[in-house]
């Protein structure tokens, strides 16, 4: 059996691709030998790619107002509890100011999805960040908008976009997700944001509740469908306020696992280790990128707004500066291996 599952490993480094069988084999085996050696297959592609560089995204969370209402979520609309807020373009622009003196080259515009800013001044905030750093990569992810708005923002000067497919199984999605939302067209705006030139990110949770590992397999062939530039995977954590209260959160090893079978199936793919994995695990980031993971993106939102930005319980980085996380992440880095570069960080040609 073990024999077998290391055929897997070995074909999937070899032709990234293997059968649906063979990828239910290996994700649902939990041995912690196979697992290891999942790490060092993805480490050895990675290094392969990318050497030990690690890419820095600064993320600015500039507004928490979300008109959505997935049940996973904690900013969703429906809960009350939230300290609702929004950053002016002027403030916007200082947390860019601070990520550049830091040394980041890329900024992620981060919010819920709301129609508070409109398309004007979206395009304004993108157009005047790349007025200033003019080498720098623009960023954004704010949800699911018409492909006019993407094709404006596009034209402002923003380059990537980050939408996560959250499962690719449309009865799981309808069960994450409130009726006023569908799959089709979350994946459809996927196909937009490609079709107009964007370097695209997608990805889903990982042990969200009901998810199985058939949704997880069928997460993996949209991924190769959609053929996605960057691919951002987190572990499900439960959040107190949200209708999934009383689910558990996501394991650590099958999260590191699918960053693993990640990297193997899309070698030049920028995958980061994120806030979720630091959440739910002290190093949790550095075991990230020992699977295979390649970027982080450490928090430059002002510290007085980090504790709003609550998608799930016990976020970790919400007390701490922007200065302060960029200094936590460099010797976390190191301490397993790697760099940070302060570059922009694109993509590998596929
Ligand atoms: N646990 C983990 N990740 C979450 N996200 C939202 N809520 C949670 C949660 N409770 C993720 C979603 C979203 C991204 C911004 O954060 O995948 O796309
Ligand atoms: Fe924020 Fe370590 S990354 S304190």
């Amino acid at each position: 059996m073990q024999i077998v599952i290391q055929d897997i490993i070995q074909s999937l480094e070899d032709t990234q691709n293997v059968s649906d069988n063979e990828l239910y084999l290996l994700i649902s085996n939990s041995s912690n030998d196979v697992n290891l050696e999942l790490y060092n297959h993805a480490d050895k592609v990675r290094r392969l790619n990318y050497g030990t560089d690690v890419y820095i995204r600064g993320l600015i969370e500039f507004s928490n107002i979300c008109q959505n209402d997935c049940y996973y979520c904690g900013i969703r609309k429906s809960n009350s509890n939230v300290d609702r807020y929004f950053l002016s373009k002027q403030q916007i622009l200082e947390c860019c100011e601070l990520g550049y003196q830091l040394g980041y080259r890329t900024f992620v515009l981060q919010s819920g999805e709301s129609s508070l800013y409109s398309d004007i001044e979206i395009c304004d905030i993108v157009y005047s960040i790349k007025e200033k750093y003019p080498e720098c990569a623009i960023t954004l992810s704010i949800g699911e908008k018409p492909r006019e708005s993407y094709q404006e923002y596009y034209k402002s000067g923003a380059e990537r976009y980050l939408l996560r497919h959250e499962t690719a199984n449309n009865q799981h999605y309808n069960r994450l997700h409130p009726a006023s939302m569908s799959l089709d067209y979350r994946k459809q705006c996927l196909f937009n944001l490609k079709d107009i030139g964007y370097q695209v990110g997608s990805g889903f949770m990982v042990g969200s509740p009901y998810q199985t590992v058939e949704n997880l397999i069928e997460d993996l062939r949209f991924l190769q469908e959609l053929q996605p530039d960057m691919i951002g995977i987190g572990t499900y954590i439960t959040h107190k306020d949200t209708p999934f209260k009383n689910f558990s959160t996501g394991s650590l090893d099958l999260t590191l696992k699918m960053i693993s079978i990640l990297r193997l199936m899309f070698p030049y793919a920028l995958i980061p280790s994120t806030t979720a994995l630091g959440t739910i695990s002290p190093i949790g980031r550095e075991l990230g990128l020992k699977a295979g993971a390649n970027v982080v993106m450490p928090n430059l939102s002002p510290t007085m707004v980090r504790k709003k930005y609550q998608l799930y319980d016990n976020k970790i980085c919400t007390g701490e500066e922007a200065g302060e996380c960029k200094e936590c992440l460099k010797k976390r880095i190191e301490s397993v291996g790697y760099k940070i570069v302060s570059s922009r960080g694109d993509v590998k040609s596929h």
